[in-house]
């Protein structure tokens, strides 16, 4: 039976490591948050104020206070997916990734789980990083992709191209419905679930139907654990993508896993962060 004690020895290095990273990477987030506030206010910022570490967070409001000034949001805007696309190549979107890699293979193996599920696949960033650090695949759990956007299954068919050794399912699933009939004859218990940046999309109820399949679960997550907004979160809110507390959060969990913690509280206390970036479920 796992416990927090047991998963914690398990990954140990692993919260270091990461402890590490964030603490430095982060450090000067406040300076963030204060030009993003007088972004808001209309004052014009130069990108060479922004800490460095999140630099792309301010060319992503520079785009959407540009498309809110012209009257349209449009998510397909060149320059929106450009920036979305230097996201995905930053330094902490790669640690991040390759953190929420290791730990579910690592849970994987002490939990004998048969099968794993990504969710919100979208691009596939976050699958190509598994990929790697799954490497040879026999007599591992089985591997399943999903995506609520049918987008997901030509990018995976593309990733598949490049991982010729792969094998992995693609399917659709909108986190917000319970998982099929469909999807649940693919998958044997215990199963561990894992993702990145799309249950803030999807919002808190979606982890109900999460729980149905999953007995564990890796959430690479924005989840707010101070209650404090900055004007960031109010731009990021005019576009569709609500803030997540994780006071809100904790009630959903505690009814349908055993038990749960924040894995990097330790770095969020220690800067002050509004934000946890991941954390581990089991039932
Ligand atoms: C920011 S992208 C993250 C992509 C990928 N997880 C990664 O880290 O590279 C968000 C993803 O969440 C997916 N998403 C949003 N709402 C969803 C929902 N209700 N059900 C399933 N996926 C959803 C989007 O289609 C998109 O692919």
């Amino acid at each position: 039976m796992l416990t927090k004690d047991i998963i914690m020895a398990e990954l140990s290095d692993l919260e270091q490591e990461y402890r590490s990273f964030m603490v430095e990477h982060f450090a000067d987030w406040r300076l963030w948050a204060e030009a993003s506030q007088r972004m808001s206010d209309g004052e014009q910022v130069q990108e060479a104020e922004i800490p460095p570490a999140l630099v792309t967070e301010y060319r992503f409001m520079e785009v959407v206070l540009e498309m809110e000034a012209a009257g349209t949001f449009d998510w397909a805007n060149p320059k929106l997916r450009a920036v979305f696309a230097e996201v995905a190549q930053s330094s902490f979107y790669k640690t991040w990734g390759e953190l929420i890699a290791r730990i579910s293979l690592r849970l994987a193996r002490i939990a004998g789980v048969q099968t794993l599920i990504e969710i919100g696949a979208g691009r596939g960033n976050l699958t190509g990083i598994m990929l790697d650090q799954r490497g040879d695949t026999s007599g591992q759990p089985n591997l399943i992709i999903t995506d609520a956007n049918p987008v997901v299954l030509e990018n995976m068919q593309k990733l598949t191209e490049t991982y010729s050794q792969v094998s992995l399912e693609t399917f659709l699933w909108d986190i917000r419905n319970m998982p099929s009939q469909e999807l649940r004859a693919l998958v044997h218990q215990p199963c561990l679930l894992y993702e990145r940046a799309s249950i803030v999309y999807a919002t808190i109820p979606a982890i109900e139907n999460l729980a149905r399949v999953a007995d564990l679960v890796v959430f690479g997550d924005y989840f707010n654990n101070t209650g404090r907004l900055y004007a960031y979160d109010e731009i990021a809110k005019r576009i569709g993508v609500q803030p997540l507390f994780y006071d809100d959060i904790r009630p959903v969990l505690e009814q349908h896993f055993k038990d749960h913690f924040l894995f990097d509280i330790r770095a969020q206390k220690e800067i002050d962060l509004p934000n946890t970036t991941l954390l581990i479920a089991w039932k």
